[in-house]
């Protein structure tokens, strides 16, 4: 019974929390941000941050739109699957400005979540496959609601790594956002994290882009390896080091950017890194990626006819 309601409901894709998927070309979905005054359209320069609380990391430089959002008390974010900020709603964030990095040539504006309401399905089913799939201890059908609504937007999966003396640290992030237009990256680490503190301390890290081809490596490098990561000769990949830090990263990165961290600031779950690019190197053409989104979203793209290749 249970299998011919699934069936029903949600055809024959199998149900999981988070879709892995690869983009060839342009991003379809869309992201605005409602001040009192204006729907700015952020799609390419907000950032999930953060997932407890839900923080999002909006970048402007346009002095009109940097007023608009200092001077407006409501603020919403309205995701939609497609361009057009009054159609194809698939969520509606609720948030308020807590803090925020300024630069010469911009602002990173941090907001965090206070609701969402939800648009992917209808209520019925959203509801039905949260009793029936992701509730569990700890996770609310609010905090259910609030991580899909972040991961309403495609969120790029990149390596990081870090290397101090014999330690050293290579592990996934899908927290982060690329501003390399002004020099600058933003990451979201969560504080459990073994190389935080170690990161923080040093000032540096290295970021690598990877193709979604790489997935399975990606994925057993998330696993948490603590305090003792393997031998280098024991990963199932070789290492190459970075020509400044001489940090290791994987030998199959399209490219990857040498960053000293400039500030941090403490979100909640994860501690927030603003970075500065000091090296970049294009190692060969860069392939499709790996990115999150929610599996609601997937569904209704699906549902749409839209849907990238799932990987
Ligand atoms: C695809 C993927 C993306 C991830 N993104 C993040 C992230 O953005 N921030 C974070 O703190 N952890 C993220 N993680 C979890 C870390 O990679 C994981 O905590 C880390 O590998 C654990 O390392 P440790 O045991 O050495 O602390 C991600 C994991 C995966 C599989």
């Amino acid at each position: 019974m249970k299998s011919l309601l699934k069936k029903i409901l949600f055809g024959d894709t199998a149900v999981t929390e988070y879709s892995t998927i690869t983009i060839a070309g342009d991003i379809k979905e869309k992201a605005y941000l409602q001040t009192a005054c204006q729907a700015i359209d952020i799609s390419t320069v907000h950032w999930l941050l953060c997932l407890e609380p839900i923080v999002i990391g909006i970048w402007l430089q346009n002095p009109e739109e940097i007023k608009a959002l200092n001077t407006s008390t409501r603020l919403k974010i309205i995701f939609t699957d497609s361009a057009g900020v009054n159609k194809n709603t698939t969520a509606v964030l609720e948030l308020h400005l807590f803090n925020s990095i300024e630069e010469n040539n911009g602002t990173l504006f941090l907001l965090k979540l206070t609701k969402c309401k939800l648009h992917h399905l209808n209520f019925i089913k959203t509801r039905l496959l949260f009793s029936r799939y992701y509730k569990k201890p700890g996770l609310s059908f609010k905090k259910f609601k609030s991580l899909v609504a972040g991961y309403s937007y495609p969120r790029k999966v990149r390596i990081v790594s870090f290397k101090e003396e014999s330690y050293y640290n290579i592990f996934p992030m899908d927290l982060v956002g690329d501003i390399s237009h002004v020099n600058r990256f933003v990451f979201g680490l969560r504080h459990t994290n073994i190389a935080l503190s170690k990161i923080i301390a040093a000032g540096k890290l290295v970021i690598s882009e990877i193709s979604y081809e790489h997935k399975n490596i990606i994925y057993q490098l998330g696993k948490h390896h603590g305090a003792s990561p393997p031998l280098i000769g024991d990963l199932p990949f070789k290492v190459r080091q970075t020509k400044t830090y001489g940090f290791y990263i994987p030998e199959f990165p399209d490219s990857y950017k040498e960053i000293k961290i400039l500030k941090t600031l403490n979100l909640g779950s994860h501690m927030l890194m603003w970075g500065e690019v000091i090296n970049e190197e294009v190692l060969k053409p860069l392939l499709p990626g790996l990115y999150h989104i929610h599996f609601l979203q997937y569904l209704h793209q699906q549902a749409k006819g839209f849907n990238y290749p799932l990987v």
